[in-house]
């Protein structure tokens, strides 16, 4: 039996004791007596008699144990020229300082703080910050538009909000505060205060008696000499929301407790990831996403890592060979991004030229997750780094990884296409729609028996009904992953594709019917359906379908570039909207239900057959004629 298999065995055998051998690696205030509660929650609760802080395990008990000096975050910054490096005592003396301001604009235990940010360390010190005083951050990426942003302060109800004048994106600046004024504006939950940190790309106006400047607000108390303890929390008061795209418009916000939240993640580092404290570990991504929170932040730093906060992008800044300097800069021991990164350095530079450049000796391993990691793209970083690339499939409800290659206990064989097998904590499963295991090989929903492991949500904000409905009604005794995939007779799983209207843009989870919310409000706009096309940069792109309104006389030109913009304006940049094709009409189930997943198939060239309840098969050949017309 392999290493893999005997630890798989060991948490399937013993759960509780796999789970409390975990949790000792952290500093509780008072330890949990066992692990799991099956009587709490929606599911039951892990930990639920312990409590802890996690600021004070990711910062402060690494300065008194000898980590003082040692970087904790290296912001390397090639979109602005900048690098900076903190080491866990300067990162401390920071987050106490931004915790001292929130506590004097009120902010306590159980308030929430949405983080409104670019890639500045600001981002990362303002998460610990709240989480120092017990209080729930909500980052929201900063590629949304004021609308998306609206609609997260309305659901949390945040007391303050911190912020930065700008966000820089390749040849532009971004003014965050008009966005951030404009949210504000929109939403019925006001928060009291602001914290803006003035970036000197560009400044921004502050409103009297609600908008209060980071920099100096931080320097006072820091003169002042302000402590600020960490706060005692129980291991399930939430650390954290992070909303993520649902099936409508309205997100969900994902729910992440302290004390199972850091128990998980310290265990991927070393047996997951391979790292051991000291080293150099980096996550390509934004503290906007999962994976920002996980693994740029709460992770590496809970470990006594070294994590790297990069704002910049794999190409154009300034070149493709960006990722690979920072490799060796900074002695990189593991990366963590998305595949569409590497996707886009292999289309710049397709041989690898720039590779050659840098001394890579550090580097041992890259992790891809975020979206499918297609073999091409996985083949491609293998011959250039020479170091194992090993996909993983995560999901924002989970925090951290459900199957994956665990390096750190045993390399296992490489299958390409697949993220390999499950781990420790979740027991995954292939079911058909009426719930039946379905036999290895064959495609059905992935699921995972409850209860999910520590680390993964015990439910959504202020929605426990749609958690329940969501997530936990349709397989009973499982957690619906709505993603579908295969299981081989070696356990090794493969995810093919989103069961729901979810799409996958660039590494970034959006939801089509939330696009269609925004472009039926066009008045020209009779119906429309949204779905994901196949790109070989982004994975998947947007493409909107629209039947215009009868006897609408304008330039449909005109039409398309208007629902662009809307789509832009209401959900943001991120959503990459920018395919508008009129069709007369849409493919229909009898029911009336639009077949999105026919039409994806129609315009990703594959062969389809028309679904028997297809209400009238000679659309399709009309979406077909459509769609090749736009293409010319
Ligand atoms: N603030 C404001 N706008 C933002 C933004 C931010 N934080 N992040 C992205 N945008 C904008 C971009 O400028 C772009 O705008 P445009 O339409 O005017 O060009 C749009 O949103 C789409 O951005 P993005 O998806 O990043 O596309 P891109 O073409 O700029 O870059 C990649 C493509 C592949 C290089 C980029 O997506 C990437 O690096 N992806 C890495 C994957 C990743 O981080 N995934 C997260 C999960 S692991
Ligand atoms: P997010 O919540 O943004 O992390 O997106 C989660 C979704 O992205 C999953 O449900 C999958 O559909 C997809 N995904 C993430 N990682 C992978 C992977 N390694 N392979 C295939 N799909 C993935």
């Amino acid at each position: 039996m392999g290493a893999y298999a005997k630890v798989y065995e060991g948490w399937q055998n013993d759960p509780e004791a796999f789970w409390m051998a975990a949790a000792a690696k952290l500093d509780w205030i008072k330890q949990p007596s066992r692990a799991f509660h099956e009587d709490l929650g929606v599911y039951g609760h892990w930990f639920a008699d312990g409590s802890l802080n996690t600021c004070w395990n990711c910062v402060d008990r690494h300065v008194e144990s000898g980590r003082a000096d040692q970087a904790a975050i290296i912001y390397d910054s090639p979109i602005t020229g900048k690098q900076l490096t903190l080491t866990y005592a300067q990162l401390k003396e920071d987050v106490v300082a931004l915790a001292a301001v929130l506590r004097q604009r009120g902010v306590e235990k159980g308030d929430r703080v949405i983080i409104y940010m670019p890639m500045v360390p600001e981002a990362a010190v303002a998460m610990l910050a709240c989480a120092r005083l017990g209080a729930i951050h909500s980052v929201v990426f900063g590629g949304f538009a004021p609308a998306e942003l609206a609609t997260r302060i309305d659901d949390c109800s945040p007391k303050c909000i911190i912020s930065a004048s700008c966000g820089i994106e390749p040849g532009r600046v971004i003014a965050y505060k008009p966005l951030l004024d404009e949210a504000i504006e929109l939403c019925a939950n006001k928060p009291t205060s602001t914290v803006i940190l003035q970036r000197e790309q560009q400044t921004c106006d502050l409103l009297e008696g609600r908008d209060f400047d980071y920099a100096s607000e931080t320097k006072k108390a820091r003169d002042e000499g302000v402590v600020v303890d960490c706060v005692e929390v129980a291991a399930t008061d939430p650390l954290y929301i992070l909303y993520t795209s649902g099936t409508t418009g309205q997100p969900k916000g994902v729910v992440r407790d302290n004390g199972g939240h850091l128990v998980a993640l310290y265990w991927t580092m070393k047996n997951f990831y391979g790292v051991d404290p000291g080293e150099v570990f980096w996550a390509a991504s934004d503290v906007g996403w999962v994976v920002g929170h996980s693994y740029i932040v709460y992770g590496p730093l809970a470990h006594g890592n070294t994590t790297i906060l990069f704002e910049g992008k794999p190409v154009g800044t300034p070149d493709a060979g960006t990722f690979w300097r920072l490799i060796a800069e900074h002695k990189v021991a593991a990366l963590f991004t998305a595949p569409t990164a590497f996707r886009a350095i292999k289309k710049e530079d397709p041989g690898g030229e720039l590779v050659a450049n840098y001394d890579l000796s550090n580097f041992r391993t890259l992790f891809l997750a975020g979206e499918r990691a297609d073999p091409d793209t996985i083949h491609w970083a293998e011959r250039m780094l020479k170091v194992p690339v090993l996909d993983h499939w995560w999901q924002t409800e989970t925090g951290w990884t459900i199957a994956g290659n665990p390096v750190g206990i045993e390399l296992m064989p490489v299958k390409y296409g697949s993220p390999t097998v499950a781990m420790p904590g979740y027991d995954v499963q292939v079911l058909s729609d009426e719930g039946e295991q379905m036999p290895h090989g064959e495609l059905g929903n992935v699921v995972v028996k409850l209860p999910l492991p520590p680390g993964a949500f015990p439910s959504l904000w202020n929605a426990e009904t749609r958690f329940k409905e969501t997530y936990l009604t349709e397989f009973p005794g499982y957690y619906k992953t709505a993603d579908a995939g295969i299981m081989d007779e070696d356990g090794y799983l493969f995810i093919m594709a989103r069961t729901d209207d979810i799409i996958n843009v660039a590494g970034h989870r959006l939801s089509t019917g939330g696009m269609e919310e925004v472009i039926a409000e066009h008045a020209d706009v009779a119906e429309c359906a949204v779905i994901g096309i196949a790109d070989q940069l982004k994975g998947q792109l947007p493409a909107g379908f629209i039947i215009l309104n009868k006897g609408v006389e304008r330039p449909v030109e005109a039409i398309q570039s208007e629902i662009v913009a809307m789509v832009r304006e209401k959900i943001g940049p991120v959503a990459a909207f920018k395919i508008v094709v009129p069709v007369a009409r849409l493919p229909k189930t009898r029911s009336g239900k639009i077949l999105r997943s026919t039409m994806q198939k129609i315009v990703d060239g594959e062969d389809v057959k028309a679904p028997a309840t297809i209400d009238d098969p000679a659309i399709l050949d009309e979406i077909k004629a459509s769609w090749q017309e736009r293409a010319g």
